[in-house]
């Protein structure tokens, strides 16, 4: 059996890093060609040099909160490749569950703009440049969500209400976009990457790897039935490429793909002793 994307092509916004960078490399593993839309050139040279096959891949330099740019990246893609089946929106910023009583107004205001135009605004922008080109394949989009487009505590109030947006957000679509592009979600819970905090709280540099580490000799990490956060992104990807391939998918649209380790079936088991508190009610 041939691979499961062969030929078609992708867009990954946030491809320099992380889940972006791991959908990307296994995209082209499974016959794809894929642009890496990232705003840090260096990452993006790095991706496609050290790609299995650098010809099926392109880098192309882009914030995802300029429009313009993601129209380029897209033409880009189109020039080079001839065509666009899938956009991966991924590009994305934490707020270090910051809760309300931490920040004052001005702190709170900067942050909520900030991250809602990269989480929010930035997966919007991207379908809005791209929707054209997908409606001509039948194409369609996969959306990176998290265990905080559903569940609280797993960022502050702002990030949570972010990935709540993006989960509206793909369902708005999928119904706008139907019956030409399927539009779709990935729900990953804690993985370890390099995801950033916001520049307005000088989070910028904060890399969410190094606060699991932290978490994990200074307190328990919250349970997860089926693995840490020190999960590998690459362990995600399959649900991407299954959302992706139209043979296997063409019947799913609107639906987010839950690949959190489990989070929705923890119950009451708590981290120190997996105890099930609900058996003492
Ligand atoms: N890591 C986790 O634990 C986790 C959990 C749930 C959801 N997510 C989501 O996964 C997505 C990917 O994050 P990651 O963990 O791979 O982080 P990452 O930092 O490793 O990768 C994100 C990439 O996005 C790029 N980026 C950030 N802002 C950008 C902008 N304005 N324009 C263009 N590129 C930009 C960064 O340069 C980086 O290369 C995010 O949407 C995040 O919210 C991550």
């Amino acid at each position: 059996m041939s691979s499961w994307l062969e030929g078609d092509v992708a867009l990954v916004t946030g491809g320099g890093s992380g889940i972006g960078r791991a959908v990307a490399e296994r995209f082209v593993a499974e016959g794809a060609s894929v642009t890496v839309v990232d705003r840090d050139a260096p990452r993006l040279r790095a991706v496609v040099e050290e790609s299995v096959d650098p010809t099926r891949m392109l880098a192309v330099e882009a914030d995802v909160r300029d429009s313009q740019a993601l129209h380029r990246a897209v033409a880009d893609t189109v020039d080079r490749f001839g065509k666009l089946d899938t956009l991966v929106t991924n590009a994305g910023l934490w707020d270090y569950q910051r809760p309300v009583t931490r920040l004052d107004g001005v702190q709170l205001g900067n942050l909520f703009d900030e991250l809602f135009a990269v989480n929010v605004k930035g997966y919007l922008l991207a379908v809005e440049a791209a929707w054209r080109e997908l409606v001509r394949t039948r194409g369609n989009v996969v959306m990176t969500l998290s265990n905080a487009s559903t569940y609280v505590a797993g960022g502050g109030p702002v990030y949570t209400a972010s990935k709540h947006a993006c989960l509206g957000l793909m369902k708005q679509l999928a119904y706008e976009l139907a019956p030409r592009v399927r539009v779709n979600g990935v729900a990953v819970g804690g993985m370890n990457t390099d995801l950033r905090g916001p520049a307005s709280l000088g989070m910028a540099e904060r890399s969410i790897a190094a606060s699991f580490a932290k978490r994990t000799a200074d307190t328990p990490p919250p349970p997860i039935p089926l693995h840490d956060s020190s999960t590998d992104p690459r362990d995600v990807t399959g649900s991407y490429v299954l959302l992706a391939s139209r043979r296997q998918a063409g019947t799913i649209t609107g639906h987010a793909i839950a690949a959190d380790g489990g989070i929705g079936v923890r119950g009451f088991a708590t981290a120190a002793g997996g105890d099930d508190l609900g058996a003492q009610l």
